[in-house]
Protein backbone atom coordinates (compact mmCIF):
# COMPACT_ATOMS: atom_id res chain seq x y z
CA UNK A 1 0.00 0.00 0.00
CA UNK A 2 1.70 3.41 -1.30
CA UNK A 3 1.99 6.02 1.48
CA UNK A 4 -1.29 7.89 -0.38
CA UNK A 5 -3.08 4.99 -0.03
CA UNK A 6 -2.65 4.34 4.34
CA UNK A 7 -2.53 8.50 4.18
CA UNK A 8 -6.16 8.84 3.03
CA UNK A 9 -7.62 5.61 4.59
CA UNK A 10 -6.83 7.69 7.72
CA UNK A 11 -8.17 11.00 6.61
CA UNK A 12 -12.20 10.41 6.92
CA UNK A 13 -12.12 9.83 10.70
CA UNK A 14 -12.62 12.62 13.58
CA UNK A 15 -13.18 15.41 10.52
CA UNK A 16 -15.91 17.53 11.28
CA UNK A 17 -18.14 18.17 7.74
CA UNK A 18 -18.48 21.89 8.49
CA UNK A 19 -15.15 23.18 9.52
CA UNK A 20 -13.04 20.24 7.60
CA UNK A 21 -11.04 20.12 11.24
CA UNK A 22 -10.06 17.21 13.24
CA UNK A 23 -11.63 16.19 16.32
CA UNK A 24 -9.96 12.93 18.26
CA UNK A 25 -9.84 13.56 21.55
CA UNK A 26 -9.19 10.68 23.81
CA UNK A 27 -11.20 7.57 24.92
CA UNK A 28 -14.00 8.77 22.31
CA UNK A 29 -15.64 7.07 19.47
CA UNK A 30 -13.19 8.87 17.27
CA UNK A 31 -10.43 7.85 19.07
CA UNK A 32 -11.61 4.06 18.65
CA UNK A 33 -11.96 4.94 15.06
CA UNK A 34 -8.32 5.48 15.24
CA UNK A 35 -6.93 2.70 17.45
CA UNK A 36 -9.05 0.72 14.90
CA UNK A 37 -6.91 2.22 11.92
CA UNK A 38 -3.81 1.36 13.89
CA UNK A 39 -4.76 -2.02 14.27
CA UNK A 40 -5.63 -3.01 10.92
CA UNK A 41 -2.65 -0.79 9.39
CA UNK A 42 -0.52 -2.95 12.11
CA UNK A 43 -2.24 -6.26 10.95
CA UNK A 44 -1.80 -6.03 7.10
CA UNK A 45 1.76 -5.77 7.77
CA UNK A 46 1.78 -8.67 10.25
CA UNK A 47 2.91 -6.73 12.66
CA UNK A 48 2.49 -7.64 16.21
CA UNK A 49 0.27 -4.64 17.90
CA UNK A 50 -0.97 -4.00 21.43
CA UNK A 51 -1.89 -1.03 23.82
CA UNK A 52 0.13 -0.56 26.75
CA UNK A 53 -0.99 0.02 30.28
CA UNK A 54 -1.56 3.57 29.56
CA UNK A 55 -3.33 2.79 26.36
CA UNK A 56 -0.68 4.12 24.15
CA UNK A 57 -0.74 1.91 20.70
CA UNK A 58 2.57 -0.63 19.50
CA UNK A 59 3.44 -2.53 16.20
CA UNK A 60 6.56 -4.10 15.97
CA UNK A 61 8.21 -5.94 13.35
CA UNK A 62 10.10 -8.67 14.04
CA UNK A 63 10.24 -9.02 17.31
CA UNK A 64 12.95 -11.06 18.60
CA UNK A 65 11.94 -13.68 21.66
CA UNK A 66 12.73 -11.89 24.76
CA UNK A 67 12.60 -12.79 28.38
CA UNK A 68 10.97 -9.39 29.28
CA UNK A 69 7.13 -11.17 29.48
CA UNK A 70 4.28 -10.79 26.82
CA UNK A 71 4.44 -6.93 25.81
CA UNK A 72 8.64 -7.48 26.06
CA UNK A 73 9.64 -4.85 23.36
CA UNK A 74 13.29 -6.77 22.61
CA UNK A 75 16.32 -5.60 23.54
CA UNK A 76 17.75 -2.57 21.45
CA UNK A 77 14.54 -1.74 19.73
CA UNK A 78 14.43 1.33 16.99
CA UNK A 79 10.79 3.18 17.83
CA UNK A 80 9.18 5.33 15.29
CA UNK A 81 5.51 6.72 15.95
CA UNK A 82 3.60 9.92 17.16
CA UNK A 83 0.11 10.74 18.28
CA UNK A 84 -3.11 10.49 16.41
CA UNK A 85 -5.43 12.73 18.23
CA UNK A 86 -5.93 16.28 17.82
CA UNK A 87 -6.79 20.06 19.05
CA UNK A 88 -10.19 20.99 18.91
CA UNK A 89 -10.35 21.24 14.75
CA UNK A 90 -6.88 20.80 14.15
CA UNK A 91 -4.96 19.65 11.09
CA UNK A 92 -4.92 16.80 9.63
CA UNK A 93 -0.95 16.09 9.72
CA UNK A 94 0.12 16.96 13.31
CA UNK A 95 0.48 13.16 14.88
CA UNK A 96 -1.19 11.05 11.80
CA UNK A 97 1.93 12.22 9.65
CA UNK A 98 4.59 10.73 12.41
CA UNK A 99 2.03 7.49 12.58
CA UNK A 100 1.42 6.69 8.95
CA UNK A 101 4.70 7.49 7.78
CA UNK A 102 6.33 5.39 10.50
CA UNK A 103 4.11 2.54 8.57
CA UNK A 104 5.19 3.24 5.12
CA UNK A 105 8.73 3.73 6.09
CA UNK A 106 8.79 0.09 7.16
CA UNK A 107 6.59 -0.87 3.95
CA UNK A 108 9.82 0.76 2.11
CA UNK A 109 12.17 -0.77 4.27
CA UNK A 110 10.50 -4.45 3.24
CA UNK A 111 10.14 -3.17 -0.22
CA UNK A 112 14.60 -2.36 -0.08
CA UNK A 113 14.43 -6.17 1.36
CA UNK A 114 16.05 -4.33 4.34
CA UNK A 115 16.16 -7.15 7.73
CA UNK A 116 16.52 -5.60 10.73
CA UNK A 117 18.91 -6.59 13.39
CA UNK A 118 16.96 -5.28 16.25
CA UNK A 119 12.86 -4.35 16.59
CA UNK A 120 11.52 -2.18 15.16
CA UNK A 121 8.19 0.04 16.30
CA UNK A 122 5.76 1.98 15.26
CA UNK A 123 4.04 3.65 18.24
CA UNK A 124 0.78 6.56 18.80
CA UNK A 125 0.71 8.04 22.07
CA UNK A 126 -2.68 8.65 23.91
CA UNK A 127 -3.46 12.57 24.31
CA UNK A 128 -0.68 14.18 23.38
CA UNK A 129 -2.57 17.23 22.21
CA UNK A 130 -4.30 16.93 26.25
CA UNK A 131 -7.17 18.32 24.16
CA UNK A 132 -9.92 16.14 26.57
CA UNK A 133 -7.81 16.28 29.87
CA UNK A 134 -5.72 19.46 29.89
CA UNK A 135 -2.16 17.95 29.76
CA UNK A 136 -0.46 17.74 27.16
CA UNK A 137 1.73 14.29 26.23
CA UNK A 138 -0.28 12.44 28.73
CA UNK A 139 0.37 8.67 27.46
CA UNK A 140 3.84 9.89 26.96
CA UNK A 141 4.29 11.15 30.37
CA UNK A 142 2.83 8.27 32.15
CA UNK A 143 4.97 5.76 29.99
CA UNK A 144 8.27 7.59 31.34
CA UNK A 145 6.73 8.20 34.88
CA UNK A 146 6.63 12.01 34.65
CA UNK A 147 3.27 12.75 35.99
CA UNK A 148 1.49 10.20 39.26
CA UNK A 149 -1.06 7.83 37.74
CA UNK A 150 -3.39 9.13 40.60
CA UNK A 151 -3.50 12.62 39.55
CA UNK A 152 -4.05 11.40 35.58
CA UNK A 153 -6.76 9.07 36.91
CA UNK A 154 -8.46 12.16 38.22
CA UNK A 155 -7.85 14.14 35.54
CA UNK A 156 -11.98 15.84 34.30
CA UNK A 157 -12.51 16.61 30.67
CA UNK A 158 -14.82 19.64 30.53
CA UNK A 159 -18.10 17.59 31.44
CA UNK A 160 -16.56 16.59 34.64
CA UNK A 161 -15.83 13.12 32.93
CA UNK A 162 -12.42 11.36 34.83
CA UNK A 163 -9.78 10.17 32.63
CA UNK A 164 -9.98 6.74 34.96
CA UNK A 165 -14.04 6.99 33.66
CA UNK A 166 -13.88 7.67 30.00
CA UNK A 167 -10.33 4.86 29.75
CA UNK A 168 -12.93 2.53 31.32
CA UNK A 169 -15.52 3.32 29.02
CA UNK A 170 -13.31 2.35 26.58
CA UNK A 171 -12.80 -1.08 27.40
CA UNK A 172 -8.93 -0.32 29.55
CA UNK A 173 -7.81 -0.64 32.60
CA UNK A 174 -6.96 2.98 34.47
CA UNK A 175 -5.65 0.74 37.58
CA UNK A 176 -2.83 -0.59 35.30
CA UNK A 177 -1.53 3.42 34.17
CA UNK A 178 1.91 4.30 35.43
CA UNK A 179 5.54 4.20 34.76
CA UNK A 180 6.63 1.04 32.22
CA UNK A 181 10.25 0.71 32.74
CA UNK A 182 9.95 -2.92 31.06
CA UNK A 183 8.95 -1.09 27.44
CA UNK A 184 10.93 1.77 28.00
CA UNK A 185 13.96 -0.35 29.16
CA UNK A 186 14.27 -2.48 25.40
CA UNK A 187 14.00 0.95 23.66
CA UNK A 188 17.20 1.78 22.07
CA UNK A 189 16.04 5.04 20.29
CA UNK A 190 12.65 6.70 19.52
CA UNK A 191 12.62 9.12 16.37
CA UNK A 192 9.52 11.01 16.24
CA UNK A 193 8.40 12.11 12.48
CA UNK A 194 6.36 15.83 12.33
CA UNK A 195 4.54 18.09 10.35
CA UNK A 196 6.94 21.16 11.34
CA UNK A 197 4.86 23.70 13.01
CA UNK A 198 6.47 27.35 11.53
CA UNK A 199 8.18 28.32 8.43
CA UNK A 200 11.86 27.11 9.30
CA UNK A 201 12.28 24.91 6.29
CA UNK A 202 10.03 26.74 3.65
CA UNK A 203 12.82 29.77 4.46
CA UNK A 204 15.68 27.33 4.51
CA UNK A 205 14.11 25.62 0.80
CA UNK A 206 14.46 21.84 2.39
CA UNK A 207 11.97 19.27 2.24
CA UNK A 208 13.20 17.47 5.74
CA UNK A 209 14.83 18.91 8.86
CA UNK A 210 15.68 17.26 12.07
CA UNK A 211 15.04 19.08 15.65
CA UNK A 212 17.37 20.87 18.24
CA UNK A 213 15.64 21.65 20.95
CA UNK A 214 11.98 22.21 22.44
CA UNK A 215 11.34 25.42 23.61
CA UNK A 216 10.12 25.20 27.29
CA UNK A 217 6.63 25.30 27.67
CA UNK A 218 3.32 24.61 30.64
CA UNK A 219 -0.35 25.56 30.78
CA UNK A 220 -1.96 27.49 33.59
CA UNK A 221 -5.26 27.62 34.65
CA UNK A 222 -6.65 30.92 35.99
CA UNK A 223 -10.22 31.14 37.24
CA UNK A 224 -11.41 34.41 37.71
CA UNK A 225 -15.10 34.37 39.84
CA UNK A 226 -17.07 37.57 40.07
CA UNK A 227 -20.63 37.84 40.71
CA UNK A 228 -23.60 37.33 37.97
CA UNK A 229 -25.59 40.36 38.02
CA UNK A 230 -28.16 42.16 35.41
CA UNK A 231 -26.48 43.93 32.29
CA UNK A 232 -29.27 46.54 32.39
CA UNK A 233 -29.60 47.62 35.97
CA UNK A 234 -26.49 46.90 38.14
CA UNK A 235 -24.62 50.12 38.04
CA UNK A 236 -20.84 49.72 36.71
CA UNK A 237 -19.78 50.86 40.23
CA UNK A 238 -21.80 47.80 42.12
CA UNK A 239 -20.36 45.26 39.42
CA UNK A 240 -18.02 42.32 40.43
CA UNK A 241 -17.48 41.50 36.45
CA UNK A 242 -14.74 38.45 36.27
CA UNK A 243 -14.13 39.22 32.22
CA UNK A 244 -12.67 42.90 33.29
CA UNK A 245 -9.68 41.33 35.11
CA UNK A 246 -9.67 38.18 32.19
CA UNK A 247 -9.21 40.69 29.27
CA UNK A 248 -6.31 43.17 31.35
CA UNK A 249 -5.09 39.76 31.55
CA UNK A 250 -4.84 39.06 28.00
CA UNK A 251 -3.37 42.06 27.16
CA UNK A 252 -0.66 42.28 29.44
CA UNK A 253 0.04 38.70 27.85
CA UNK A 254 0.92 39.91 25.05
CA UNK A 255 3.14 42.72 26.17
CA UNK A 256 5.05 40.26 28.84
CA UNK A 257 5.47 37.88 25.78
CA UNK A 258 6.93 40.72 24.13
CA UNK A 259 9.18 41.87 26.53
CA UNK A 260 10.79 38.77 26.88
CA UNK A 261 10.88 37.38 23.58
CA UNK A 262 8.71 34.90 24.58
CA UNK A 263 5.04 32.84 23.18
CA UNK A 264 1.80 33.72 25.10
CA UNK A 265 -1.67 32.51 24.27
CA UNK A 266 -5.55 32.24 25.62
CA UNK A 267 -6.52 29.61 23.48
CA UNK A 268 -9.60 28.38 25.47
CA UNK A 269 -11.91 29.93 27.55
CA UNK A 270 -14.95 29.28 29.29
CA UNK A 271 -17.71 32.10 30.42
CA UNK A 272 -20.63 31.83 32.48
CA UNK A 273 -23.16 31.58 32.98
CA UNK A 274 -22.97 32.93 28.94
CA UNK A 275 -25.55 35.20 28.89
CA UNK A 276 -25.87 38.25 26.54
CA UNK A 277 -27.82 39.86 29.16
CA UNK A 278 -26.08 39.06 32.36
CA UNK A 279 -22.44 39.76 34.13
CA UNK A 280 -20.64 36.60 34.43
CA UNK A 281 -19.81 34.72 37.07
CA UNK A 282 -16.76 33.58 36.63
CA UNK A 283 -14.49 33.15 33.38
CA UNK A 284 -11.99 29.98 33.29
CA UNK A 285 -9.24 31.06 30.99
CA UNK A 286 -5.78 28.51 29.89
CA UNK A 287 -2.28 30.47 29.34
CA UNK A 288 -0.28 28.44 27.30
CA UNK A 289 3.15 30.17 27.25
CA UNK A 290 6.91 28.99 25.73
CA UNK A 291 10.05 30.59 25.11
CA UNK A 292 13.72 29.84 24.31
CA UNK A 293 15.18 29.87 28.12
CA UNK A 294 13.42 29.12 31.37
CA UNK A 295 14.94 31.98 32.05
CA UNK A 296 12.40 34.11 29.78
CA UNK A 297 9.50 32.05 30.44
CA UNK A 298 9.53 32.16 34.46
CA UNK A 299 9.56 36.31 33.78
CA UNK A 300 6.67 36.02 31.18
CA UNK A 301 4.54 33.88 33.28
CA UNK A 302 5.41 35.91 36.50
CA UNK A 303 4.62 39.01 34.73
CA UNK A 304 1.19 38.08 34.15
CA UNK A 305 -0.07 36.27 36.98
CA UNK A 306 1.02 39.71 38.79
CA UNK A 307 -1.41 41.50 36.44
CA UNK A 308 -4.01 39.26 36.82
CA UNK A 309 -3.81 39.49 40.54
CA UNK A 310 -3.60 43.23 39.73
CA UNK A 311 -6.83 43.31 37.18
CA UNK A 312 -8.71 41.12 39.71
CA UNK A 313 -8.09 43.06 43.17
CA UNK A 314 -9.51 46.34 41.13
CA UNK A 315 -12.46 44.86 39.68
CA UNK A 316 -12.82 42.49 42.59
CA UNK A 317 -12.86 39.46 41.61
CA UNK A 318 -11.23 36.13 43.08
CA UNK A 319 -8.59 34.98 41.42
CA UNK A 320 -7.32 31.01 42.01
CA UNK A 321 -4.51 29.98 39.07
CA UNK A 322 -2.66 27.01 39.29
CA UNK A 323 -0.28 25.40 36.55
CA UNK A 324 -1.35 21.80 34.37
CA UNK A 325 1.15 20.90 32.95
CA UNK A 326 5.24 21.76 32.27
CA UNK A 327 7.73 20.48 29.91
CA UNK A 328 11.41 22.02 30.46
CA UNK A 329 13.84 22.80 27.22
CA UNK A 330 14.50 19.53 26.00
CA UNK A 331 17.88 19.00 23.99
CA UNK A 332 17.53 16.29 21.75
CA UNK A 333 20.47 13.68 22.08
CA UNK A 334 23.28 15.01 20.46
CA UNK A 335 25.25 11.72 19.13
CA UNK A 336 21.64 10.58 17.97
CA UNK A 337 20.97 13.80 16.11
CA UNK A 338 24.59 13.93 14.32
CA UNK A 339 24.03 9.89 13.37
CA UNK A 340 20.71 10.81 11.97
CA UNK A 341 21.90 14.59 10.01
CA UNK A 342 25.03 11.72 8.74
CA UNK A 343 22.63 9.32 7.92
CA UNK A 344 20.37 12.30 6.08
CA UNK A 345 23.72 13.88 4.61
CA UNK A 346 23.73 14.25 0.41
CA UNK A 347 25.04 17.76 0.90
CA UNK A 348 27.36 18.52 -1.94
CA UNK A 349 27.86 21.53 -3.85
CA UNK A 350 24.58 22.23 -4.64
CA UNK A 351 22.81 20.43 -1.59
CA UNK A 352 23.23 22.08 1.83
CA UNK A 353 22.70 19.79 4.99
CA UNK A 354 19.90 18.66 6.44
CA UNK A 355 18.72 21.75 8.17
CA UNK A 356 18.46 21.23 12.21
CA UNK A 357 15.55 23.60 13.82
CA UNK A 358 14.74 23.77 17.42
CA UNK A 359 11.38 24.51 18.30
CA UNK A 360 7.87 25.87 20.30
CA UNK A 361 6.04 23.28 19.96
CA UNK A 362 5.52 20.35 22.37
CA UNK A 363 5.74 16.44 21.13
CA UNK A 364 5.55 12.94 22.90
CA UNK A 365 9.46 12.74 21.66
CA UNK A 366 10.41 15.67 24.05
CA UNK A 367 8.81 13.83 27.56
CA UNK A 368 10.69 10.24 25.88
CA UNK A 369 14.06 12.16 25.63
CA UNK A 370 14.18 12.33 29.58
CA UNK A 371 14.04 8.18 29.87
CA UNK A 372 15.44 6.96 25.63
CA UNK A 373 17.57 8.79 22.67
CA UNK A 374 15.35 10.38 21.32
CA UNK A 375 15.15 12.67 18.11
CA UNK A 376 12.88 14.32 15.54
CA UNK A 377 12.53 14.93 12.24
CA UNK A 378 10.49 17.57 10.53
CA UNK A 379 8.33 17.66 6.85
CA UNK A 380 8.26 21.24 5.41
CA UNK A 381 4.97 22.68 6.06
CA UNK A 382 4.67 26.15 2.99
CA UNK A 383 2.39 28.28 5.45
CA UNK A 384 3.52 27.17 8.74
CA UNK A 385 0.05 27.30 9.62
CA UNK A 386 -1.10 24.16 12.23
CA UNK A 387 -3.52 23.14 14.99
CA UNK A 388 -5.68 24.31 12.28
CA UNK A 389 -7.90 22.89 9.55
CA UNK A 390 -5.49 24.67 6.78
CA UNK A 391 -2.10 22.91 8.20
CA UNK A 392 -0.64 21.21 5.25
CA UNK A 393 2.17 19.13 4.06
CA UNK A 394 2.74 18.77 -0.22
CA UNK A 395 3.18 14.97 -1.00
CA UNK A 396 6.08 14.89 -2.49
CA UNK A 397 7.60 16.24 0.98
CA UNK A 398 5.88 13.69 2.99
CA UNK A 399 7.43 10.85 1.05
CA UNK A 400 10.73 12.30 1.40
CA UNK A 401 10.12 11.92 4.71
CA UNK A 402 8.85 8.64 4.22
CA UNK A 403 12.34 8.08 3.10
CA UNK A 404 14.45 10.14 5.03
CA UNK A 405 12.59 8.10 8.19
CA UNK A 406 13.56 4.53 6.74
CA UNK A 407 16.75 5.94 6.14
CA UNK A 408 17.23 6.34 9.44
CA UNK A 409 15.63 3.24 11.02
CA UNK A 410 17.83 1.45 8.42
CA UNK A 411 20.60 2.73 9.71
CA UNK A 412 19.35 2.42 14.01
CA UNK A 413 17.94 -1.09 13.33
CA UNK A 414 20.85 -2.28 10.70
CA UNK A 415 23.86 -4.37 11.61
CA UNK A 416 26.37 -1.23 12.38
CA UNK A 417 26.79 0.00 15.27
CA UNK A 418 24.39 0.36 18.04
CA UNK A 419 22.29 3.51 18.36
CA UNK A 420 23.74 5.70 21.15
CA UNK A 421 23.09 4.84 24.68
CA UNK A 422 22.57 7.05 27.12
CA UNK A 423 25.22 8.36 29.73
CA UNK A 424 23.41 10.17 31.92
CA UNK A 425 19.88 10.71 32.94
CA UNK A 426 17.39 8.81 33.84
CA UNK A 427 16.62 5.15 32.59
CA UNK A 428 19.75 3.68 33.82
CA UNK A 429 21.18 3.53 30.15
C1 LIG B 1 1.34 20.40 20.78
O1 LIG B 1 1.24 20.44 19.57
C2 LIG B 1 1.73 21.59 21.48
O2 LIG B 1 2.79 22.15 21.15
O3 LIG B 1 0.98 22.03 22.33
MN1 LIG C 1 -0.20 19.61 18.21
MN1 LIG D 1 1.90 16.80 17.40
Amino acid sequence: MSFTELWESLLPVGRDAATGGYRRFAWTEEDAACRGWFIRAAAERKLRSHPDRNGNLWAWWDQPRTASGPRGSGAGAVVTGSHLDSVPDGGAFDGPLGVVSGFAALDLLRARGFAPARPIAVAAFCEEEGARFGVACLGSRLLAGAIDPRAARALRDGDGVTFAEAMAAAGYDPGRIGPDDGLLGGISAFVELHIEQGRGLEDLGAPVGIAEAIWPHGRWRLDFTGRADHAGTTKLADRSDPVLPFAATVISARQAAANHRALATFGKVTALPGAANAICASVSAWLDARAPTRALLDATVAEILVMAERASHKHRVRLRERQESFTPTVEFDARLRNRLAATLDTSGPDSPAVPVLATGAGHDAGVLAARVPTAMLFVRNPSGVSHSPAEHAEAADCEAGVTALADVLADLAGTGAAPPRRTQGGGGW
